[in-house]
């Protein structure tokens, strides 16, 4: 095994107090501090378990919100919300990847993922703002995301954004995609997807276009590097090929989903 011995030293309170240690004092602390290791590294291989969908009903009167509501809407971890920074006068996408979306570090290593791997445009896009509607609303994401950006986006990327939701259910072995450990966590590991999400991936499943949602469920990881750097200036190319900024700002053109914008924008509204 081996010994991280600045984490060792530390876990004994410092180089001050191990100075003052005699030699079977410190041979001790070292056996203890390999046990512990040890133990840890048996317990992160033993399997995971998974709350069953009865479990997860029964934290719903735990908490003061209800789990789909968009994260613009609570506290992080059970704290109050901030004061939210306002949007500029006409508002683009980066400034609501700024401003609304952030950290939006899942949707930018998705589509750095999928820029990587040599995606064409339309998913790279799609990638990108695949699961960026979570901040107004969680439940049926792929639907409410498609519309959010439909009028600005092509067809095919709107079309993927809408149904990764119902392909994320379904593994597909050849295109590289299996069912999500995190799913298990979050649905229950008893959980079956309701009828409707069965019958549109049946549709999907003979769909030309079958291949955009499900490459998105491909780049769609949970696996993330904490550690790793991502920012929206490397998709800024195709953000202004593929995203149709509307003059008056993103919310006040007057499109089909300019209010979902607007709700964005302002979160505080009472009405
Ligand atoms: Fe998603
Ligand atoms: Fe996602």
């Amino acid at each position: 095994m081996e010994i991280d011995r600045r984490a060792f030293i530390a876990s004994l309170g410092g180089p001050a107090v191990v100075a003052m240690m005699d030699h079977e004092a410190k041979a001790e602390a070292l056996e203890h501090y390999m046990e512990d290791k040890l133990d840890e590294m048996v317990a992160a291989q033993q399997p995971e378990k998974f709350p069953t969908v009865a479990e997860i009903e029964a934290q719903i009167e735990t908490r003061p919100f209800r789990r789909g509501t968009g994260s613009v809407f609570t506290g992080q971890r059970g704290q109050n919300v901030k004061i939210i920074t306002p949007m500029p006068a006409k508002p683009t996408l980066k400034d609501f990847f700024e401003l609304r979306f952030a950290p939006a570090n899942h949707v930018l290593q998705s589509a750095t993922r999928a820029m990587k791997t040599g995606m064409s445009e339309e998913i790279i896009l799609a990638c990108l703002l695949h699961d960026c509607v979570l901040s107004l609303i969680k439940p049926d994401h792929g639907w409410w995301g498609a519309q959010l950006f439909e009028p600005y986006i092509p067809e095919k990327s709107a079309f993927a954004i809408r149904y990764h939701q119902t392909l994320r259910f379904y593994p597909d072995e050849e295109a590289g995609y299996e069912y999500p450990d995190q799913y298990y966590r979050i649905f229950g590991h008893d959980y079956q997807p309701p009828q409707y999400i069965a019958d549109t991936y049946k549709m999907l499943k003979n769909h030309k276009w079958y291949m955009e949602p499900r490459l998105v469920t491909v780049n769609d990881l949970y696996a993330f590097d904490p550690n790793a750097k991502v920012s929206i200036e490397p998709f800024e190319d195709i953000i202004g090929r593929h995203f149709k900024q509307p003059k008056e700002g993103l919310g006040y053109d007057n499109s089909s989903s300019a209010h979902m914008w607007r709700t964005l924008a302002r979160p505080d509204n009472p009405l």
